[in-house]
């Protein structure tokens, strides 16, 4: 691919950008002046967009109607945005994208009335769309989403859930929802069956290695390159890959004892425990095996213009400190 193809492709992404953010302000205006006081700064409070981004792409790399595109993807970052507003009150966060989150500034009742608007504005504007699959990837998405969460609620402090359950969680919570991006994407650009696998299988890939980066950012980063609060997994009694890859005979004891007592604000001795006992360096081995499946994804996949941009958005996650 020339690489001015390469640069055209992603102008036409970052233009659909534009037009997402003025679509999402316009939709998320309300007859609700408070709704609109607590939206508008969220949303455009500097997430990402990475989910929106990666179905633009897609769909710019094919033949893909603009407005349908465009709608899509403004759905796409609702749909997160009401997930972020209802796991910040299970996790009891305080900070989201660097402000006060909904449920401190308002309450429990007015982040979750916020949430249920966004998940119904999302849903409205997917069942506008004559295919059905959009609709049915949209509530796909959603349904493992809330059975990770709920699965993450019953392992809260359990030092036995074993490895294989955090997988299971991590791909219903983080891994479905960027797969489901990358199905939305060749949905609407036109890709081929055999196609759209490999690139669901990318975005499996990268949604895993995605979460378990920010699991390890919970342990040694900070609120403000994040723009959340960090340590918070473990004082919620969330055990994540770098601690749940410790557990053994020898760090049991200590292990359960600290983690009984983890309200008392001991969190920092015991992510230097984790540290110590080789906790992250475990998780960064099994982050590298997700990366290299997504890279091994791009290579089955035809030489595309967006390519390049995929393969960036992986090695962006060495490196990924929001
Ligand atoms: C946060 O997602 C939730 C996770 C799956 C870890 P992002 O890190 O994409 O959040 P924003 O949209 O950039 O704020
Ligand atoms: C992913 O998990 C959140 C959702 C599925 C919405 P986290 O709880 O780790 O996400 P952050 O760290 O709060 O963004
Ligand atoms: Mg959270
Ligand atoms: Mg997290």
């Amino acid at each position: 691919m020339s690489e001015s193809q390469q640069e055209e492709l992603l102008e036409s992404v970052a233009f659909d950008l534009i037009r997402v953010e003025s679509f999402l302000e316009k939709e998320l205006t309300t007859g609700s002046e408070d709704f609109n006081r607590l939206i508008a700064p969220l949303s455009s409070a500097g997430g990402k967009r990475l989910r929106a981004q990666l179905c633009l792409l897609i769909a710019c790399a094919g033949q893909s109607d603009e407005t349908e595109r465009i709608q899509i993807a403004a759905a796409v970052e609702m749909l997160h945005l009401a997930t972020l507003i209802h796991d910040d009150v299970l996790d009891q966060a305080d900070i989201r994208r660097g402000e006060t989150t909904i449920h401190c500034k308002k309450g429990n009742k007015v982040a979750i009335l916020s949430g249920d608007y966004l998940f119904a504005k999302a849903f409205e504007i997917v069942s506008r769309m004559s295919n059905m699959e959009y609709l049915k990837i949209f509530a796909h998405i959603i349904t493992c989403l809330v059975e990770g969460e709920f699965m993450q609620m019953e392992d809260v402090y359990r030092l036995d859930q074993g490895i294989d359950r955090y997988m299971a969680k991590t791909q219903k919570k983080t891994a479905d929802f960027i797969e489901g991006c990358m199905e939305l994407g060749a949905i609407l650009g036109k890709w081929s069956a055999k196609d759209t696998a490999v690139l669901k299988k990318y975005g499996h890939a990268l949604g895993m290695a995605f979460q378990i980066t920010d699991d390890i950012m919970d342990y040694r980063e900070t609120e403000a390159t994040t723009g959340k609060p960090v340590g918070k997994d473990l004082r919620e009694g969330l055990l994540t890959y770098p601690l749940l890859s410790i557990v053994n005979e020898d760090t049991y004891d200590f292990l359960h004892k600290t983690i009984c007592n983890i309200h008392d604000g001991n969190e920092r001795d015991l992510i230097q425990y984790v540290i110590n006992h080789g906790g992250i360096d475990n998780t960064l081995v099994v982050e590298k095996q997700y990366t290299n499946m997504a890279v091994h994804a791009l290579k089955e996949l035809p030489d595309f213009s967006g390519k390049t941009f995929l393969y960036q958005a992986v090695d962006a996650l060495a490196t990924r400190k929001v």
